[in-house]
């Protein structure tokens, strides 16, 4: 029986098997304008393209749009945070990193290494024989053992949550360890050679806070290691689905204005019962994604100048092919791991690409005071300020 055209169109258009083709159309329109220019049909080519860009522009729309919603919602969430269950949250609720680790598929377990790897090295890099290395929210400060293997380096770690401070017993040269927060380091001024301030910082309310009291603590001259999560990370979406929002990305590293989404908490509640907020509207803990921009521009505040830029952590870990790497890891650990390492390499090799990684890798040199307030007030910070009034954390006086 012969399909009617109405209803033809509407599985054309709706049908859940031809999503894929519906997803890579204009992709096949600018390929087919591509070929079509090549072989001078110009009115042809004109015409395709012309399909191909109205596509892309409609699929951008929307991305952008869900984006929009997306950081809404997140920014709804900070605004009923406070900052007293998000302390008892982590003071209760946060286990140990090896422990956490132990429960990472292989995929991830390697990424995490991949990180230590880095932060290792960029630390050794500006860490004097003998120097003093402090760890910002350290959770068991495996980076200050590697780092006194390597250079005999005097360790000072803190984290707020106290179980990984305590996990491990047998180390070479037990580095000082205290429950402490970086808002308020319990160290003196001038103190490190070189601070370790790795995936910390985004769970901040207030990330200037953190910066200024790491600077405090630092020698003139001494270097702060940071990573965190990259705003400018490569969207989940292929770029032949919707290469507006890769291009809104990396240009939103240097124009944070341009990025739709902002991922400002975390996509999980924190446990409910460390949470006194009704379940409907539950606390999510601050886990804020950075433009590039934004750190450079809050560190210079702080005091810092840039040494070193970059990224890693290829593809993002939500994505579609982090998901098939993660399952071929399960299966054939050598094939996995090669393909993961090799995709690393390659982008990190390819420019514009390169800056695009799930984490930043930032090396700044501390070369002034701190100011005692952001020049631009830090916006995710005052979301939190607006809500919870007396109980939110206080700016200590510079
Ligand atoms: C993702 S873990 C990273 C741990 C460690 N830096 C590493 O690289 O493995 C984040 C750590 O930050 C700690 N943290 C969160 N907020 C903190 C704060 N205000 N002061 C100190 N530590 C904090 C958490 O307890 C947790 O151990």
């Amino acid at each position: 029986m012969p399909i009617p055209a109405a209803l033809l169109w509407r599985r054309v258009r709706h049908g859940r098997r031809l999503a894929p083709v519906r997803r890579h159309l204009p992709a096949t329109l600018a390929a087919a304008g591509a070929v079509a220019a090549q072989r001078g049909r110009g009115r042809l080519a004109a015409g395709l393209l012309a399909g191909a860009a109205v596509g892309f522009a409609a699929q951008y729309r929307r991305g952008r749009a869900r984006g929009l919603a997306d950081t809404a919602e997140h920014v709804r969430r900070m605004r009923r945070l406070r900052p007293d269950v998000l302390r008892h949250f982590y003071v209760t609720c946060i286990g140990s990193m090896e422990a956490e680790l132990e429960e990472y598929p292989a995929y991830d377990r390697r990424k995490h290494d991949l990180r230590y790897r880095r932060v290792i090295r960029a630390a050794l890099r500006h860490t004097p024989p003998g120097g003093t290395v402090v760890d910002v929210g350290c959770a068991s400060a495996m980076v200050l053992d590697s780092l006194h293997a390597a250079r005999g380096t005097r360790g000072v770690g803190f984290d707020l949550a106290p179980y990984g401070l305590h996990q491990r017993g047998h180390r070479p040269d037990p580095p000082v360890l205290a429950q402490a927060i970086v808002e308020e380091i319990p160290l003196g001024d001038g103190v490190a050679d070189v601070v370790v301030f790795s995936e910390v910082i985004e769970h901040l309310i207030d990330a200037y806070v953190g910066l200024r009291e790491v600077s405090r603590v630092m020698r003139p001259g001494g270097v702060m290691v940071l990573t965190t999560n990259n705003g400018s990370e490569m969207p989940v979406v292929s770029p032949l689905v919707d290469p507006g929002m890769w291009v809104e990305r990396l240009l939103g590293r240097w124009r944070p204005r341009l990025l739709g989404f902002r991922n400002i908490t975390w996509h999980a509640p924190i446990n409910a019962e460390a949470d006194p907020l009704p379940a409907d509207a539950p606390t999510y803990a601050p886990h804020f994604h950075f433009a590039f921009a934004e750190l450079r521009d809050l560190a210079a505040d702080a005091g810092f100048e840039l040494l070193a830029e970059g990224s890693f952590e290829f593809p993002a870990p939500q994505s579609p092919l982090a998901e098939r790497l993660r399952r071929l890891s399960e299966r054939r650990p050598w094939l996995g791991n090669l393909l993961s390492d090799g995709l690393e390499l390659a982008v990190a090799a390819t420019p514009g690409l390169n800056l695009m990684g799930t984490h930043h890798e930032l090396v700044f040199r501390k070369v002034g005071e701190p100011l005692a307030e952001p020049r631009v007030p830090w916006w995710p910070a005052a979301l939190v300020s607006a809500a919870a009034g007396e109980s939110a954390p206080r700016r200590a006086a510079a």
